[in-house]
């Protein structure tokens, strides 16, 4: 896809050509070059980035981070060059630290791999480097409804990856659990407030309650990136609300009557009491997370 303006990558993150939280960052941090390059407005460019999709943090600080390059296209391409290696770096420091976690057969939902973030993965890069250890027997992948991040992205890069990995639909990760099939949970996150309470797609909430009643680990795994001091707590997120349409179709093909409303929150926010530990590429922390986030991220 060929982007030659802030608009034009502003347009393709809030429809989500581009997507994941650490993406979404490192996509507007080269948004800005590209402004810079063709002598667009920064203060604009920058603008139309930041209001491009609300919940994912990673695109302030990442548009933060570029700020006081602006009067320097040369300084603005290092400082988004730099940003890109941080990322991934940290990726797969972060893939070290969450591996010893893992064991057996784990669930994970949406898409965390090498398409949503800087090249290596979050949730997404654990699991694979578990696997690489021999601690991982099964990956079960939710299939991410409306936009099926799961079914489409993180089976694929599962199969690249070598892992084997089945996709479910989303409602049967409660019949899994209580058949015992499942041995943790890990997920990703959009953006983490300063309690440790975290907004991620949809659907992740409820598997967080699913594993607290089912006795299962549920961890999330994120780059200190994602996480925003400023923000007290999960009810002070801003949950993105997308256009119903997207609901109202699977794939192609409308499923829905016309006449019926259909409504769609990207993300939900799981409490901080429900995870049992964070992967940050500085480390694992356990609860309770508060301090320990103002440690890391501060
Ligand atoms: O709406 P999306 O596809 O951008 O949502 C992505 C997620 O929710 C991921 O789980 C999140 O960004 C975690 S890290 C890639």
């Amino acid at each position: 896809v060929a982007l030659r303006s802030a608009a034009d990558v502003a347009e393709a993150i809030r429809a989500m050509v581009v997507r994941g939280a650490p993406a979404i960052g490192l996509s507007a941090a080269w948004g800005m070059v590209v402004a810079a390059r063709h002598g667009e407005d920064l203060a604009a460019a920058d603008f139309l980035l930041r209001q491009s999709r609300p919940t994912a943090v990673n695109l302030a600080h990442a548009l933060d981070a570029l700020q006081s390059c602006w009067g320097n296209p040369d300084a603005l391409l290092l400082a988004a060059e730099t940003l890109a290696r941080e990322v991934e770096r940290a990726e797969v420091v972060m893939a070290a630290h969450g591996a010893s976690l893992l064991r057996g057969r784990v669930l994970t939902h949406c898409n965390t791999g090498p398409l949503a973030t800087g090249g290596y993965g979050t949730a997404l890069g654990v699991i694979v480097e578990a696997h690489r250890r021999g601690r991982l027997q099964q990956v079960w992948v939710g299939e991410t409804r409306p936009y099926l991040q799961g079914a489409r992205l993180t089976a694929w890069e599962l199969a690249q990856a070598k892992v084997p990995a089945t996709v479910i639909t989303d409602s049967t990760a409660a019949t899994l659990m209580a058949q015992g099939r499942v041995d943790a949970v890990i997920v990703g996150a959009d953006r983490m407030a300063a309690n440790g309470d975290f907004a991620n797609k949809i659907g992740t909430y409820g598997l967080a309650v699913l594993a607290r009643h089912h006795g299962l680990p549920c961890y999330v795994a994120l780059p200190t990136s994602t996480i925003d001091l400023l923000t007290p707590d999960g009810a002070a997120i801003p949950i993105e609300e997308r256009d119903p349409e997207e609901v109202r179709c699977l794939g192609p093909c409308r499923v829905l009557p016309d006449s019926v409303p259909a409504l769609h929150l990207a993300f939900d926010v799981t409490p901080a009491a429900l995870v049992t530990a964070i992967v940050t590429e500085r480390g694992v922390l356990r609860p309770p997370f508060g301090e320990a986030l103002r440690r890391i991220a501060g």
